[in-house]
């Protein structure tokens, strides 16, 4: 079974993306031939600065590499190494609707964030993130629930292209995980945990230093009540739940028994040690690893190598089909 998934080096990587994503692929080593891709072309279609983007794209394959993702074990690359991406990206453009790209909510949330420029790359996006994983036929994308939708619309493209130009793509279906697969923010627990929160403080980094971490489960948001429970009317509690759940590989409804009449002080207090344990080793092992820019380099070479060798064979028989290119 053939693995897939792409992380943007935008910025610094939250708890959110940890538990959502990144400790999935960490699993996927273990289950499949595991491909992992950092999307910089992906960051270029909002503002960015050029330089920045460099510096994240090391931040993010030193963190990949601090969560255990082995360059023996799996292939790690950066995308506009491998130019199959984009190429076939135009390619896919034939077969996908432009009615359905207007639907994407990332698109909507994200267009409507932009303050100067909404980029014809913004509304290409999803196009791009279905070639990354079509172009390997990957039969499987572990992902976070926000990218349920575009994943959906990858599986209609590589269909649509199948029955029109014959069989030639695997149709990917997603990984999302059952607990953990959409981490909210702590101090609005209604919208997803993200780095472009307006507060700093409802978002968990998998950098912070354990002091920070405390200091922002502690003052997560919550209702009046004392139940830790799961409610509607409780979302902050229910986040809590979720996060404490995931991060000791147990159900939610074993945390709730735990602290069932405990209050919310002590709860707080547990999530917080807890987290700060569970992220301790990839912080410490991220401060070793990201300095040396050599390595990384290298190690995302070999990647690019050998994700080319894969991707290009299939990117040719696509092009083959289509009937563009010389014959063969
Ligand atoms: P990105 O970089 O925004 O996020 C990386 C992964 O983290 C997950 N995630 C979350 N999971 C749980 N709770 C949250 N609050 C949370 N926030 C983010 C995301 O679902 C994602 O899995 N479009 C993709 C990148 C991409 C890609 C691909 C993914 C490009 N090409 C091909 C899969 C396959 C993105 O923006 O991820």
């Amino acid at each position: 079974m053939r693995i897939f998934s792409g992380i943007q080096p935008t910025g610094r990587k939250h708890l959110g993306n940890y538990i959502g994503a990144i400790r999935q692929y960490v699993e996927g080593q273990d289950r499949g031939e595991a491909i992992y891709c950092i999307v910089d072309l992906h960051a270029t279609t909002v503002a960015y600065d050029p330089a920045e983007l460099r510096r994240y794209l090391y931040d993010t394959a030193a963190m990949l590499l601090a969560a255990g993702l082995d360059p023996g074990r799996c292939i790690l690359f950066r995308q506009s190494d491998v130019p199959e991406h984009t190429e076939l990206c135009w390619l896919l453009t034939s077969v996908t609707a432009h009615g359905d790209l207007n639907r994407m909510h990332q698109f909507k949330e994200k267009s409507a964030k932009q303050r100067e420029l909404v980029s014809a790359g913004l509304f290409l996006y999803p196009v791009l993130q279905a070639a990354d994983v079509l172009a390997y036929n990957a039969d499987e994308v572990p992902v976070g629930d926000d990218q349920r939708q575009h994943i959906e619309l990858m599986r209609d493209i590589a269909e649509r292209f199948n029955e029109r130009y014959g069989e030639t793509f695997v149709v990917p279906r997603h990984r999302i995980p059952e607990v953990g697969a959409r981490i909210m923010d702590l101090q609005e627990p209604t919208r997803k945990m993200s780095t472009t929160a307006p507060s700093e403080a409802g978002t968990i980094l998998v950098l912070d230093e354990p002091r920070a971490i405390e200091k922002k489960v502690k003052s997560a948001v919550t209702d009046s009540g004392s139940e830790v429970e799961r409610r509607p009317d409780k979302p902050g509690i229910s986040n809590l739940i979720e996060i404490l759940a995931a991060v000791r590989g147990v159900a939610p409804e074993a945390v709730e028994a735990e602290f069932e009449g405990s209050g919310y002080g002590a709860f707080k207090q547990a999530v917080a040690e807890e987290v700060v344990e569970y992220l301790r080793p990839v912080r410490e092992r991220y401060e070793q690893i990201r300095p040396d820019e050599a390595e990384l380099e290298r190690a995302l070479r070999e990647g690019a190598e050998k994700a080319h060798a894969i991707s290009h064979e299939i990117v040719a028989d696509a092009r083959r089909k289509m009937g563009v290119g010389a014959p063969r």
